[in-house]
């Protein structure tokens, strides 16, 4: 399974990139301006530390627009993956976009039928966000299961990407449900690691360890 960072904060991805865990990054116009920095030098910068893919969102409300300002951010790297809004101007700019070679990612996914009119339209990736649906009284897990069951019985290769994702359990879930990847905000993905079984056994351990008076080096 693919690890995504959902970020435009170039000090969380210096951070976390050493991990060797991140596969690749997704931003959307929220992230943007809460890093109060021009878009284009942001994904530029995030490209350069990230060598997989940036998801940098459209904003247009148009086709036309949408497929302009695609491919303006296309051309800042190339990994840039073009995200795109699930509108039917949305999924006419994925074709043509798709149709161009570029990559994209159809996001504000919330139902089976809008991914599968997505993986129709030839996106690289969908977002379902897995949290947003969750908060409104429905399951995101269950959607994404869905997605996987649909996308296999079609032989559809757009990849599943679980976004809104909110705590580890959600992590694990979408990982079972089969989804290729899921974008993690940073905090979430540092939750990961935790359990207080490994804190405990390390420091008994370590302290057994200690009694020897040994060293390995
Ligand atoms: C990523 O592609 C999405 O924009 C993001 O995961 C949305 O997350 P949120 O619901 O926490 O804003």
């Amino acid at each position: 399974m693919q690890f995504f960072i959902d970020t435009a904060e170039i000090a969380v991805l210096r951070e976390l990139v050493p991990t060797g865990m991140v596969d690749g990054v997704t931003t959307n116009p929220t992230l943007i301006a809460k890093s109060g920095r021009k878009m284009s030098e942001v994904i530029a910068e995030i490209c350069a530390l990230v060598p997989g893919s940036v998801s940098a969102e459209v904003v247009g409300a148009d086709a036309e627009v949408m497929i302009k300002e695609g491919e303006y951010l296309a051309a800042i790297a190339p990994n840039v993956t073009v995200k795109v809004p699930l509108t039917w101007e949305g999924l006419k700019a994925t074709r043509a976009l798709s149709d161009k070679g570029l990559t994209t990612n159809v996001t504000l996914c919330f139902s089976a039928a809008q991914a599968l009119l997505a993986a129709k339209a030839g996106a690289t990736y969908v977002s379902p966000f897995v949290g947003r649906l969750d908060d409104h009284g429905a399951d995101g897990i269950d959607l994404l299961s869905d997605i996987r069951a649909i996308y296999d019985q079609f032989g559809y290769d757009t990849k599943i990407l679980a976004a809104s994702v909110r705590n580890a359990a959600h992590v694990r879930a979408a990982a079972i449900a089969g989804a290729d990847c899921a974008t993690i905000p940073p905090a979430t993905f540092k939750d990961l690691i935790k359990h207080p079984l490994t804190d405990k056994g390390l420091e008994a351990f370590m302290s057994d360890w200690a009694k020897t008076g040994q060293s390995i080096l």
